[in-house]
């Protein structure tokens, strides 16, 4: 995630940019900066590093000015440098953008723009912005109609801000899809745009939320909102409640539904400086693992309790399936105790989003007493067990309060996924026209989560139907199984509703006996390898008068005709389907969760962090 804070009005710029981004700096902290347009030109500050350090470069200038925008960066596409930093600015220095999402579409936008004979000062994506939309202000058009048509040109879910000295007095915002969100914040005589309320809280509880598809115009008199083809928008004007915990949960009722809504943005922030479009490939510095190291491995076991168990178990499929080498996931309570067969030829991966699960340290230790290689993927930078492995891979999903995991299981499968795939080349098991094709898949997965994200009608119509059940059987196969088994332990965790997840095919050892109109079966069946096979599963659970509720592929004109229900995901590859089969499991425990009256936030009886045995 990155942060992202812009303003106009009376007072000099630089020092409320200065202390929002200090504010945002939890969303990233690579490195920050900000433009003020000043009485001539513009004045840019930007460092690779932490907000304190730009604030000791402004100190030493004379940065002044009433309209600026700030950026705190997660770093994207390029390394963690000044040149890296947003704010980007176009070449003669009379534009700057701020800008959080990934530009999909760049590397042919960019040659569009070179060949016209734009010099790029970046390695970035965003940087294609910033030259697109000064082409149409040198064309005649204002900032608002500059940054709309570049909007309808660019792919991918994306937050934007920009200033102009040839538009003065003026800042424009623009959100397309779940990027990441753009709160507008109504002033006297001064008007502010932010990535969240906590930053404008200081100077005004009067806000706006940018959707989708809307372009913010702020001056100093004032606050205006058009579509992308130019159409005045009416937005609501909010007074929000002052208190922290209000305004960090926003718009959302519950943190759940935010980090929910959070995890295109979460899974954009994952995948920064991981994925390289130019080379299509997979980079994993942080791990120092060389191929000869990777090739001696005879074993990967990954760890966890959970919701971070499941997300390992979808982890070893991928590894086992691309890199070819033999993983598997065990719960780590067991492991710990079971004298397992591992050595220096084993990696071991340690699935926790705290870093702190009493079971999973402790498991973490066998495995150093036992001299495998390990690596952590966590959320929390500094946790027990950074320190306890060889190296870690940050989730990068920013903080998670809901007690339920949902943005951060999303992020330890891209993680895990990216570690399949790195894996796989340095195995010499991936071909290069393959990690290729992976990296586009990849960088396609925020803005489908975004279309998923925004689909919750159906689920509160659904969760109305299912919410006065008391069991409910989840089946899934291959790599979406521990999807079935995650959309039963969030039904149970949140909504106290009994719920089962099995393998799909084993439902015919046992389970069956139970099934009946009282028992609802979900069947997670997106169009795949294993499809037919879900469609066997779904008729015999409609032969013996089973009501079925199925999460399939938009536009599946198969089993969508024999359930009771169905619940859509985007048509996409195989590789990104479990993350995306993730969002219908949380969506439907989260609103019959609401609809029982529970706290999905607090939950009876659970912890986010089980720091005991
Ligand atoms: C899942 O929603 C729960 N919060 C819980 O199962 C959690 O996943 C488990 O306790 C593991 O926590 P960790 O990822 O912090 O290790």
């Amino acid at each position: 995630m990155c942060g992202i804070i812009a303003y106009t009005g009376r007072q000099q710029a630089a020092p409320i940019l200065i202390e929002a981004l200090k504010t945002l700096e939890y969303r990233g902290y690579d490195s920050a900066g900000i433009a003020v347009a000043a009485e001539k030109g513009m004045n840019t500050a930007k460092v690779a590093g932490r907000v304190e350090a730009l604030a000791s470069s402004v100190k030493k200038r004379d940065v002044r000015g009433t309209t600026g925008i700030g950026h705190t960066r997660w770093a994207t596409h390029g390394g963690v440098t000044d040149r890296n930093a947003h704010p980007h600015v176009s070449t003669d220095g009379s534009m700057a953008i701020v800008h959080n999402g990934i530009v999909e579409n760049y590397l042919e936008l960019k040659a569009g723009l070179v060949a016209r004979g734009y010099r790029f000062a970046s390695d970035t994506d965003s940087e294609v912005i910033v030259h697109m939309m000064d082409g149409f202000m040198k064309d005649g058009d204002n900032l608002e109609t500059a940054l709309r048509k570049t909007a309808r040109m660019i792919r991918g879910a994306a937050a934007i801000v920009a200033l102009a000295t040839d538009d003065p007095g003026k800042v424009v915002g623009l959100r397309l899809g779940n990027a990441g969100g753009l709160v507008c914040g109504f002033g006297d005589g001064q008007n502010l745009l932010a990535s969240d309320l906590l930053a404008l809280l200081p100077h005004t509880n009067r806000v706006a939320y940018l959707e989708s598809g809307e372009v913010a115009i702020a001056t100093r008199t004032g606050l205006s909102f058009i579509d992308l083809e130019g159409r005045a928008v009416n937005k609501q004007e909010i007074v929000v409640e002052r208190t922290r915990e209000a305004a960090a949960r926003g718009k959302f009722p519950h943190f759940m539904a935010k980090e929910i809504a959070e995890q295109p943005q979460a899974a954009t922030a994952c995948l920064r400086q991981r994925i390289d479009f130019e080379r299509g490939r997979i980079e994993l510095p942080e791990l120092k693992l060389t191929a000869g190291e990777v090739r001696k491995l005879r074993q990967v076991v990954l760890i966890g309790m959970g919701t971070s168990l499941h997300a390992a178990m979808a982890g070893a499929h991928a590894i086992e399936a691309i890199a070819r080498i033999p993983a598997r996931a065990e719960n780590a309570s067991e492991f710990r105790y079971r004298e397992p067969v591992i050595g220096p030829e084993t990696l071991v991966v340690a699935v926790t989003q705290s870093g702190e699960t009493a079971d999973t340290l402790a498991a973490m230790d066998e495995a150093r007493r036992r001299s495998a290689r390990q690596f952590a993927v966590t959320e929390v930078d500094g946790s027990q067990a950074t320190r306890i492995a060889d190296a870690t891979l940050l989730l990068r999903a920013g903080q998670e309060i809901g007690v339920a995991s949902t943005k951060t299981m999303t992020c330890s499968m891209v993680v895990l996924t990216l570690l399949a795939l790195y894996l796989g080349r340095l195995r010499g098991e991936l071909a290069p026209d393959r990690e290729r094709a992976a990296v586009e898949q990849l960088a396609a997965l925020p803005r489908l989560l975004s279309a998923m994200t925004e689909l919750e009608d159906g689920y509160r119509t659904l969760a109305e139907r299912i919410k006065s059940t008391d069991h409910l059987l989840y089946l899934g196969r291959g790599p979406l199984f521990p999807l079935a088994l995650e959309g039963a332990l969030k039904m149970k965790e949140i909504a106290y509703i009994h719920a089962e997840g099995y393998p799909a095919g084993e439902m015919k050892h046992g389970f069956i006996a139970l099934i009946s109109d009282r028992v609802p079966t979900i069947v997670l069946a997106p169009r795949n390898g294993l499809y037919e096979k879900m469609l066997s599963n779904v008729n015999e659970v409609k032969a013996r008068g089973g009501e079925v509720i199925a999460i399939l592929t938009e536009g599946d004109e198969g089993i969508a005709k024999i359930v009771d229900h169905a619940l859509y995901v985007p048509d996409a590859p195989e590789l990104i389907q479990p993350m995306l089969s993730l969002v219908p499991m949380q969506l439907l425990a989260y609103h019959v969760a609401v609809g029982l009256n529970r706290d999905p936030d607090k939950p009876r009886n659970l912890a986010k962090t089980v720091t005991v045995e």
